[in-house]
């Protein structure tokens, strides 16, 4: 039997980085689905971005692409300027645009380790900042929402997990998960929510090679005991219910939703 889809954002604008591929592309969808007006922010594929746009509107949502490199302060601030101009304020940040650029400890460069903690981290605490002023400025709007505003940090199990040949992104990982815990603390008097998502292995771009042949998928599913490699929508729908009203009560925590990655699944036959 068909279902339909909860509107638990209706009458909410969402805002979501690095919406055009990926687990952005999913949560885009999923807050649209859910009510929500969103904003679909994208660096470099327009054709995607507009691609989301479309789906978005054709199920009877409503969406804006806008281009913004998230680790460059005068572009955020630009993108949220023209979210504020177009859908008159905003409810729901998902602060997702995440890169990796893998190499091993000796051999990674400066630029290298920098890319990655200026898209990841600084990427995030700029459009938080931006968020968390415009929520500041609005307040609580009781008959939209309890809460002033809501942020989604997409972090990853490796804010818990060390990874070697990863450790840039790891790294980054890490430093999301004090940037939410430390923002939720300070800024749940004014009632904002600041929770992270940390998925574990999704299919997506990010980590195709993991995935895409039968061999690599059996290599990576002996890290998951559900054993199954998680899809985008299971990060949509969990990210929907989060900027939502039913989970109010819930700030400053990281919801994994990886399978059982973060279980040690070594220690199942092993320790
Ligand atoms: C990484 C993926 C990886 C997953 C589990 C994610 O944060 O981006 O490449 O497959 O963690 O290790």
């Amino acid at each position: 039997m068909a279902t339909t889809p909860s509107q638990r954002l209706a009458n909410q604008v969402a805002l979501v980085t690095g919406a055009s591929s990926g687990i952005g592309l999913a949560v885009a969808k999923s807050l649209a689905a859910s009510g929500a007006s969103v904003v679909v922010n994208y660096i470099g594929d327009a054709a995607s971005a507009n691609a989301v746009v479309a789906d978005i509107t054709a199920a009877g949502g409503t969406a804006l692409a806008i281009q913004a490199d998230v680790s460059k302060e005068d572009q955020v601030q630009a993108m949220f300027r023209q979210t504020i101009e177009h859908f008159g304020t905003l409810h729901v940040l998902v602060a997702n645009a995440g890169i990796q650029v893998d190499a091993a400890f000796a051999d990674m460069t400066l630029a290298q380790w920098q890319k990655v903690i200026d898209v990841n981290l600084t990427g995030q605490f700029l459009c938080m900042r931006e968020a968390v002023r415009e929520f500041l400025k609005r307040g609580v709007q009781p008959e939209i929402s309890k809460a002033a505003g809501k942020i989604i940090c997409m972090s990853s199990v490796h804010e818990v997990i060390p990874w070697g040949g990863h450790v840039n992104y790891a790294t980054s990982k890490g430093g999301i998960m004090e940037l939410m815990k430390s923002t939720a603390q300070e800024l749940a008097p004014k009632k904002i929510r600041v929770n992270s998502i940390g998925p574990g292995a999704i299919k997506t771009p990010i980590n195709h090679d993991a995935w895409a042949t039968p061999e690599a998928e059996a290599k990576l599913l002996t890290l998951i005991p559900y054993n199954r490699v998680g899809e985008p929508e299971d990060i949509g729908g969990l990210a929907a219910w989060l900027a939502s009203d039913e989970a109010d009560y819930i700030t400053g925590q990281t919801i994994f939703m990886d399978g059982g990655m973060t279980l040690y699944p070594g220690f199942a036959t092993g320790g």
